[in-house]
C-alpha cells in the first residue's frame, strides 16, 4: 500500500487535475487529502464529458469511495469550498469532505489586499485569491482558523491523525500538490512565485505527513510549458508561435492568457531532485505530437518515444504516465511494466 504526493513540475497548470483524476480512479486510495496554498489553484478535470474546474476540491473527488481532505497548511475560503460542494452535488463531495481545524481563513480583506496591491497584483501578478496577503497574516499569527469558524464545524477533521492512522493500517493514501516547482517561495524565480513553498516536503507537511511515510513523488510535466503572471520565463516562445502550434492557453481561475514556451530540461532535472520525484506524468503530449487518444506506448512515434526517453536520461526519472489527451481514458499507464 502507498502513500504517493503529486507535485506540478514548473508554473502550475502542468494538467495534474488530469493526472489526480486518473491515478484516483485507477489505484483507488482511501484517503485523497489537498495540500498546496489554497484556492490560487485552478485544476481541471475532465470526467464523463462533463468539465469541472477545482480550487479546493481535491481532483480525486471523482473516487466516490475516498475519503477527501483539506490539510492544516492549505488556506481555505469557505465560500469557494461551499460552491464547488453545489456544483459537485451528484458526487456527495461535501459529505465525504474533511477540512483539518489548523487550516487558515481567507475572509474579502485578503482578497482585496490582493487585488488592490500594486505589488501583488500588478508586480507579481497574484491570482487575486487573498492567498498572499493571508499567508502573511498566518506568519504574523492574527488569522482566524478553521476550527473557530460555526459553517465548517461539521467538516472539522484531525486530517494529519487520519492520513497517519490510514498509512498505518496498509491504506493507500493520495496527497495532491498544486502550483508548480517554480512558483516555490524558495526555490522558484524569486519574487514571481506564490507565497509558500511548492515541493513535495512542504505538501507533506501540509497534510502532516512525516517524510519517512511517503512511497512515490510523481512530479508532473506538460510536453511544452506554460506560465500566468509575470516574471522570467527562459524558454518562452512568442504569441504568434504558440497560436501557430495551436498552444494558446487561458487560466481556469483568473482568464488570463497563458504565455507558452518549449520544455525546460533544465528546469526539469532541478525539479526532480528538490521534490525527490520518483516518476514522471507527462500531459499534453498530443498537443506538441501527433498521438491524440493513443493508449500504447508502440504507437507513439519514433520522435515522441525520443522526446521522452530524454527527459528520462537527463532526469533520471522514469516517465509513468502519458496523458495524450483530457478524458482518462486517453492514458499510457507504464507503471505496471516497472514492477
Ligand atoms: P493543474 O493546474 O496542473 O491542475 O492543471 P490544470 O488541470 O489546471 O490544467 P489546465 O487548466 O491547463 O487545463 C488543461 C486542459 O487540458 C483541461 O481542459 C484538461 O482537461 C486538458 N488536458 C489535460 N491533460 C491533457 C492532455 O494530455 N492532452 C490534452 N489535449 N488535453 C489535456
Ligand atoms: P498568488 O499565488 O495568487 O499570490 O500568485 C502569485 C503567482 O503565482 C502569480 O504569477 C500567479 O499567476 C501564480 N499562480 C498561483 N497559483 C497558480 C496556479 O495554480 N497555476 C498557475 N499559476 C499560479
Ligand atoms: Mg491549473
Amino acid at each position: 500500500m502507498t502513500c504517493s504526493i503529486l507535485v506540478g513540475g514548473a508554473w502550475g497548470d502542468e494538467g495534474k487535475g488530469k493526472c489526480i483524476t486518473y491515478l484516483c480512479d485507477n489505484d483507488k486510495p482511501q484517503i485523497i487529502a489537498r495540500a498546496g496554498v489554497g484556492p490560487n489553484a485552478g485544476h481541471s478535470v475532465e470526467f464523463n464529458g462533463e468539465k469541472y474546474g477545482l480550487r479546493l476540491t481535491p481532483s480525486g473527488f471523482v473516487h466516490t469511495d475516498a475519503k477527501l481532505m483539506i490539510g492544516a497548511g492549505v488556506l481555505v475560503n469557505p465560500d469557494v469550498l461551499f460552491s464547488e460542494f453545489e456544483n459537485l452535488k451528484k458526487y456527495n463531495v461535501k459529505e465525504r469532505m474533511c477540512v483539518d481545524p489548523r487550516c487558515a481563513i481567507i475572509n474579502e480583506d485578503h482578497m482585496d489586499r490582493d487585488k488592490s496591491s500594486e505589488h501583488l497584483a500588478k508586480k507579481i501578478g497574484s491570482t487575486g485569491s487573498g492567498c498572499g496577503p493571508a499567508n502573511s497574516d498566518r506568519v504574523m499569527r492574527t488569522i482566524d482558523l478553521a476550527k473557530d469558524v460555526p459553517e465548517l464545524e461539521e467538516y472539522i477533521t484531525d486530517v494529519s491523525l487520519a492520513c497517519n492512522e490510514a498509512i498505518d493500517n496498509g491504506e493507500n493514501v493520495f496527497i495532491e500538490g498544486s502550483q508548480g516547482f517554480a512558483l516555490s517561495l524558495y526555490y522558484g524565480s524569486y519574487p514571481y512565485v506564490t507565497s509558500k513553498d511548492t515541493t513535495a516536503s512542504t505538501f507533506a507537511a501540509d497534510v502532516g505527513v512525516g517524510p519517512t511515510k511517503v512511497d512515490e513523488v510523481i512530479d508532473v510535466f506538460k510536453a511544452y510549458i506554460s506560465r500566468v503572471g509575470e516574471g522570467p520565463f527562459p524558454t518562452e516562445m512568442t504569441q504568434e508561435e504558440a497560436e501557430s502550434r495551436g498552444l494558446e492557453e487561458y487560466g481556469v481561475v483568473t482568464g488570463r492568457r497563458r504565455r507558452i514556451g518549449y520544455f525546460d530540461m533544465e528546469l526539469a532535472k532541478e525539479s526532480c531532485r528538490i521534490n525527490g520525484a520518483t516518476q514522471i506524468a507527462l500531459t499534453c503530449v498530443d498537443r506538441l505530437f501527433d498521438c491524440a487518444r493513443v493508449q500504447n506506448y508502440d504507437e507513439l512515434s519514433a520522435e515522441t518515444k525520443a522526446f521522452i526517453e530524454d527527459i528520462q536520461t537527463e532526469t533520471g526519472v522514469p516517465v509513468t504516465i502519458i496523458s495524450t489527451g483530457p478524458d482518462l481514458k486517453d492514458t499510457i499507464d507504464l507503471r505496471k511494466e516497472l514492477l
